[in-house]
């Protein structure tokens, strides 16, 4: 039972309802409260004249449930009172958005939090974002999205956790914790909602939307884990994907949402459709008509339809009707949609204070957890003669690069309630951190580059492609060079445009857009040290500046204080201890490219993997360096063997070897040397972040039990436990090399 109450208001509702109330409670819809202007030429269109009347008149009707992108008290307020007054039952409705990483305080970018490998740094900054959002009114996010992502020219990589399912799952549990609370119910928290169920990151050449087609293996050991971690932590809600999987579409898939969601992980929550993808049904050329589609998609267990405008779920009342579904099936879903609503207390509390919001909106707290969230997200790539950090005794400094001083982008995609004003850019955080006595030169240095087609989220005025009619390219080019020659140090900051990565946002080059390569060239080129900020939710084609620029940090897009943050990381008042969640490929011709692939056909022959590019990634999955540095010594493993049901100890000395205190991120690979299936060369079963001082050694101890060596294996067709040799290594990332060995044989 999800929630707090024993659920007798829900059932006594239930056999008050007629068949058209309760089909109303299984809809919901978008609600724009958009700028005026239209949409840029050629940018998606939704009837902005129509949609939000004709919404605010079947909320009137009782025929809503749920709204979606509404995000101001007093207009949540006023459709509230549409709702529970056009409902003859006074049933409020449940107020959803995307709080994907923050609402008016922006955190770090999603694949940012985690890099940051720090369940503590990720609950505690989606409880900022939770806190903000129940203040005006909204009760359920659509977040965390947890579909692992192993190509990076998928935009959407940006929204997760990155390659590896038991980062993964952590970084799942962590989000659901921050959003909920301890409880689904709890105050200042709302409804998680993991998405997209299941295997979206899949999408065939990285192309949005595209279909999925994963082996069974695959979706139980890769895809899987991430959303079972996110049930197990209580989340009470999920959001159905959009591709077909396998050549079922997820929307309408009952053995993913009804057999699994339900029987194998025990869901007990209520499931939304992504936006139109119970029409969509009809769209993939899988359902005949919007009522088959309908039909189809209640049946497989999807209990809400979140819809733009004309929902197929309208068509249940004739489906009912005409007996193609039974009643029963519509019961159930308004069962799971009214507990959600007790669980979040909105038929006690359907309206919000809204004189109460704008202060928790301005807490100063939210911003200090978001730039502590920035700090612990970075990851130092590179770091030659310790350039960094950098000394705060320099007399000139050049900051090159648009995205240096771009607000916008700072912040990332996927927010909608931003304050720009607020919003502290890299130059910003630089100057204010070096003060007046530091001649700080800025120049954009190359033209911002635009995309082939605008952007989706253009019509929410949100584009960052403002191209100057009158920007001389080739003189800010050379103006860039020429501060970058007089400075102490050049601070070059590259990446993508916001705009550039998200939904609907894949590209097939990781290249640096427009001239950010020759710029950056020109730059080192000029013999001042350079450090190098990358801006990026994917990895970039960096292979050049890891070999010429002698320090790189990766700095995502920080969010609200992300230059506050920065400028503490390249002057050493904080220190990067982000490692990398997914693998750096070296070119978009390896891709995909992850740590945990089997060993295959003579894997000491790497070079029959590809003749003209390196068989190895330009940075491992776990990588980041530190200012401080660590040694790891011998791994001892006890007992040297056990039982199939054992667990061994794997214990290492850590090492600080630095003169700074600094954070060591000790990870641990296991490598399965026969059974069932063939097993990934190394996969990650476990990490601790562990805080040495100057030169103090620390054990650590990492168990490994049935529960990591447990996998789904294709040739039984099930879960299995193997007798075999294991190898372990326990290290910095997944090169590591101290390793050691123990036996599993026997029950
Ligand atoms: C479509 C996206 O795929 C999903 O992630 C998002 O939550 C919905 N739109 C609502 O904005």
């Amino acid at each position: 039972m999800v929630g707090n109450q024993d659920g007798s208001r829900v059932e006594a509702l239930l056999s008050q309802l007629s068949l058209k109330e309760k089909v109303g409670q299984l809809i919901q819809y978008f609600y724009f409260q958009l700028p005026e202007q239209p949409a840029a030429d050629g940018a998606i269109q939704f009837d902005m004249s129509t949609q939000p009347r004709g919404v605010e008149a079947a909320l009137s009707e009782g025929g809503v449930s749920s709204l979606l992108f509404v995000t101001r008290p007093e207009v949540i307020n006023r459709l509230q009172r549409l709702a529970i007054e056009g409902s003859a039952h006074g049933i409020p409705a449940i107020f959803g958005f995307d709080v994907i990483h923050g609402l008016r305080t922006i955190l770090p970018v999603p694949i940012a939090l985690a890099a940051t490998w720090d369940a503590g740094v990720i609950e505690r900054s989606q409880a900022v974002a939770a806190r903000e959002a129940r203040a005006v009114g909204i009760h359920w996010t659509f977040a965390p999205m947890v579909d692992i992502a192993r190509d990076p020219r998928w935009g959407r990589m940006i929204e997760g956790a990155g390659e590896d399912p038991l980062l993964g799952s952590m970084v799942a549990a962590a989000q659901v914790r921050g959003f909920q609370g301890d409880r689904l119910g709890a105050s200042e928290h709302i409804i998680a909602g993991p998405k997209h169920y299941a295997g979206y990151g899949a999408a065939l050449g990285g192309r949005d939307y595209d279909e999925v087609d994963i082996s069974d293996q695959e979706f139980w050991n890769v895809y899987l884990p991430p959303f079972a971690a996110a049930v197990k932590a209580g989340a009470g809600n999920i959001m159905s994907a959009y591709m077909d999987l396998n050549g079922v579409p997820a929307t309408g898939n009952k053995w993913l949402l009804d057999d699994v969601l339900r029987g194998e992980l025990g869901f007990e929550g209520f499931v939304v459709s992504d936006a139109n993808s119970v029409k969509d049904l009809e769209t993939h050329h899988f359902a005949a008509d919007a009522t088959d589609a309908a039909v189809r998609a209640l049946t497989a267990g999807l209990d809400l339809e979140m819809a733009v405008t004309d929902a197929a779920y309208a068509n249940l009342v004739e489906a009912v009707e005409s007996g193609r579904v039974p009643i029963e099936l519509v019961d159930r879903s308004v069962r799971r949609v009214l507990l959600a609503k007790e669980a979040i207390g909105l038929f006690d509390q359907p309206y919000v204070d809204e004189d109460a919001a704008a202060l928790v909106l301005a807490a100063p707290e939210h911003r200090e957890a978001a730039r502590l969230a920035a700090e612990a997200s970075a990851v130092l790539l590179r770091n030659e003669g310790s350039l960094l950090p950098l000394s705060p005794a320099l007399a000139r400094v050049a900051v090159i690069g648009g995205l240096a001083a771009s607000k916008r982008d700072t912040l990332g995609p996927w927010v909608f309630d931003y304050d720009l004003d607020e919003t502290v850019t890299l130059l910003d955080g630089i100057r204010n951190h070096l003060g007046d006595s530091v001649q700080v030169d800025y120049a954009q240095g190359a033209a911002t580059p635009t995309r082939l087609y605008p952007s989706m989220f253009d019509m929410f005025g949100d584009g960052t492609g403002i191209v100057d009619p009158d920007f001389d390219a080739d003189a800010e080019f050379d103006r860039a060079v020429q501060a970058a020659a007089a400075a102490e140090v050049a601070i070059v900051v590259v990446g993508e445009n916001q705009d550039m990565i998200g939904e609907a946002a894949s590209r097939s080059s990781l290249d640096l857009p427009g001239r950010q390569l020759e710029l950056l060239q020109a730059v080192v080129a000029t013999g001042t040290p350079t450090v190098l900020l990358v801006m990026n939710g994917r990895p970039l084609d960096l292979s050049w500046a890891a070999e010429n620029v002698p320090a790189i940090l990766d700095i995502w897009y920080p969010g609200t204080q992300g230059g506050a943050a920065v400028a503490n990381l390249l002057f050493g008042a904080a220190e990067p201890r982000g490692r990398l969640p997914f693998t750096w490929p070296r070119s978009i011709g390896q891709v995909p490219m992850h740590h945990a692939v089997t060993r295959g056909h003579s894997p000491q022959n790497q070079q029959m993997r590809y003749w003209n590019e390196e068989h190895t990634p330009l940075f491992p999955f776990g990588f980041g360096l530190g200012y401080a540095s660590f040694s790891y010594g011998e791994v001892s493993v006890t007992p040297a063997s056990v039982p199939v049901n054992g667990e061994v100890e794997v214990a290492v000395d850590v090492t600080n070897t630095s003169e700074r205190a600094g954070q060591a991120n000790v990870q641990l690979y296991l490598h399965q040397r026969s059974g069932s299936s063939s097993r990934p060369l190394r996969q990650l079963k476990g990490f601790q972040l562990v805080q040495l001082e100057a030169g103090e050694t620390k054990r650590v101890v990492v168990k490994v039990g049935p529960d990591e060596r447990r996998y789904w294996s294709s040739a039984t067709h099930g879960y299995v436990l193997d007798e075999s040799i294991f190898d372990v290594w326990v290290g910095a990332d997944a090169t590591a090399d101290a390793s050691a060995t123990f036996t599993v044989s026997g029950n």
